[in-house]
This record gives C-alpha cells, sequence and structure tokens, in this order.
C-alpha cells in the first residue's frame, strides 16, 4: 500500500468550527496530481483513519489543503486534526483518490451540498468555471456557511439556503432533469437520500462522508474465492466478507471506509457473479470491477483479477 507522509504548512480558522489545513511533503517535493473530485485518507496518530476532500487548486502541484469541521460527537479524528496537530507536524496519508468524478460531456452540472459537503465542490466548480461549462452550486447550511472566503470566489455560480427554518425543496430547486443535465450531491445522509429520491439515479453522483448501513447479501452461498493470477483459492461460507479472505491469501488490496464509499478496494473481477452493495461504481463499472470490502458472490465462484 502506498503512502507518503505530510507537513502541516499552515492552519486558518474558515468558517464555524471549521480549521482549513495546508499540507506539503516534508522536504518540499511536488505531491502527486488529483483531479476536481478526488479525497485523501489521512492516518491518525490514534489509529483512526480519515478522509477528506481535496479542495485546494489542482494547479498548485506543491501543496494540498482540506477543511476539517470538528465533529462534537465523533471518535477523536477531527478533534485530533484541530487541537493536536500543530503546524510542522506531520502525518502519514494516502495517495488521491477521485470517486466523485465530473461528468465528461454533460451540458449542464448542478451541484448540491450540504454544509462542509461543499468541500469537493470548489475545485469542481472551479474547473467547470475555467472550461466555460455551464453549472451552478447550491449550498445547504445552518447558520453561518462553511469556507466563506472559497464560496465568495463562486460568483454568482452559487446560491445559499440557510435551513434553520427547513430544508427548501429539492425538486423545485434542481429543476426538470432534462437529458444532458447532470447532478451531484456531497452531504449528511439525509441529504443524499432526498437528493437520490429526486434526481435520476442515471445522472446522479454522490459522494458519502460515512458509509450508510449495508443491505443484506440474500442470494449469496458458498463460493470459492480464486486469485487469477496467482491461482490462490479459498472456500468461503455464505456471506463471508472478501478482504480479510483476499488478505489470507496475500492479495495487497488497500482498504480504508471498509464501506463501499471511498474506491481503496476496487477490484476486477473476471467470473463471478459478484454481488454489490457499494455506493460508487457505477452500473457500467460493475459489468468488470467490484468493491471488495462490501462485496459479496451469488455464484459458486467467485475469480478475481489478482
Ligand atoms: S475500503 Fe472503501 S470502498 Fe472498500
Amino acid at each position: 500500500m502506498r503512502h507518503i507522509r505530510l507537513a502541516l504548512r499552515a492552519a486558518e480558522p474558515a468558517g464555524p468550527g471549521i480549521r482549513l489545513l495546508t499540507l506539503m511533503d516534508p522536504d518540499g517535493w511536488p505531491l502527486p496530481r488529483w483531479r476536481p473530485g478526488a479525497h485523501i485518507d489521512l492516518h491518525l496518530p490514534n489509529g483512526l483513519t480519515r478522509a477528506y476532500s481535496l479542495c485546494g487548486d489542482p494547479a498548485e502541484a506543491d501543496r494540498w489543503r482540506i477543511a476539517v469541521k470538528r465533529e462534537p460527537g465523533g471518535r477523536g479524528g477531527s478533534a485530533w486534526l484541530h487541537d493536536a496537530l500543530a503546524v510542522g507536524g506531520e502525518l502519514p496519508a494516502s495517495l488521491p483518490r477521485c470517486t466523485f468524478p465530473l461528468a465528461e460531456g454533460a451540458r449542464r452540472h448542478l451541484l448540491l451540498a450540504g454544509g462542509i459537503g461543499v468541500t469537493p465542490f470548489l475545485p469542481m466548480a472551479a474547473a467547470l468555471a475555467g472550461s466555460g461549462a455551464d453549472h451552478h452550486l447550491h449550498l445547504l447550511h445552518r447558520g453561518p456557511p462553511p469556507l466563506p472566503a472559497q464560496l465568495g470566489a463562486l460568483g454568482d455560480r452559487i446560491t445559499l439556503h440557510d435551513t434553520s427554518g427547513g430544508r427548501p425543496d429539492l425538486g423545485r430547486l434542481l429543476g426538470p432533469s432534462e437529458p444532458g443535465t447532470e447532478a451531484y450531491c456531497c452531504g449528511p445522509p439525509g441529504l443524499i437520500e432526498a437528493f437520490l429520491a429526486a434526481w435520476p439515479a442515471e445522472r446522479a453522483r454522490v459522494e458519502h462522508f460515512t458509509p450508510p448501513p449495508l443491505p443484506p447479501l440474500p442470494d449469496s452461498r458458498p463460493f470459492t474465492l480464486v486469485l487469477a493470477r496467482s491461482g490462490r483459492r479459498l472456500d468461503l461460507p455464505a456471506g463471508a466478507p472478501l478482504l480479510p479472505a483476499l488478505h489470507a491469501l496475500g492479495a495487497a488490496v488497500e482498504s480504508s471506509c471498509e464501506g463501499g464509499i471511498c474506491g481503496a478496494c476496487r477490484v476486477r473481477w473476471l467470473e463471478g457473479p459478484p454481488i454489490h452493495r457499494d455506493r460508487i461504481l457505477r452500473p457500467g463499472e460493475r459489468e468488470t470491477h467490484l468493491m471488495a470490502c462490501v462485496a459479496g458472490c451469488a455464484g459458486p465462484r467467485l475469480v478475481l483479477d489478482l
């Protein structure tokens, strides 16, 4: 698994309970390139792994920016990044992954953010503005909005909706779902659910903060897991999780969220059929790939390209 070390070079307040961090290579070397919609995992000293969308400018080759909202009821990840990580401090991170890319060829892009879920949309909106694409960002927030300085740079391409008096009707806010219009949502689970109820799935893209509950595996049965390249195999009972089995077979498959939302454990499958329970692969991608942390198998053999 490829990790890099990052050093905190600057930290500044950026709205209510939000700390904007600038992370660089400790020796100032350029960082791996990324595209709008990408996120990284940070590996914290307390054993937690936390994913954050990159919210800076991909053209800044020597720095990544993330915005961390303090989560009072969380398990301590955001609190550590707020209180314990000082400028000059270092921590390991994954390479960037993009499971929330802009749709190429769409005529119009509607971006819907809930609170700190606006972070992936900052570079996405900048890229759309740079290419002259038709787009608009709707940000739902309660009280003062996050990242006010960054939002100001979006000009009239953003509409703020203070939900202190209730959430607006998403169907009315997004308008008719015409062919050629792609809509995106990043925010808390309730907002993503409402978005998916209001917009056709084939033109919808979502980015989750936390893994939603997994559906059961009603069609699963005992199966043989086969690694095509190494020839290794393992018999597994119905519903057995794939990741531990892959690790037992010596396959170097990465993982992070272990809930089907981050893209770390993507594997090509050759024979199945697999049962997909992730929230990121599009229908066409499922014909060839699965997310090993949540996938099951509906056939007698699951053959992976490993
Ligand atoms: S570990 Fe995140 S999708 Fe599998």
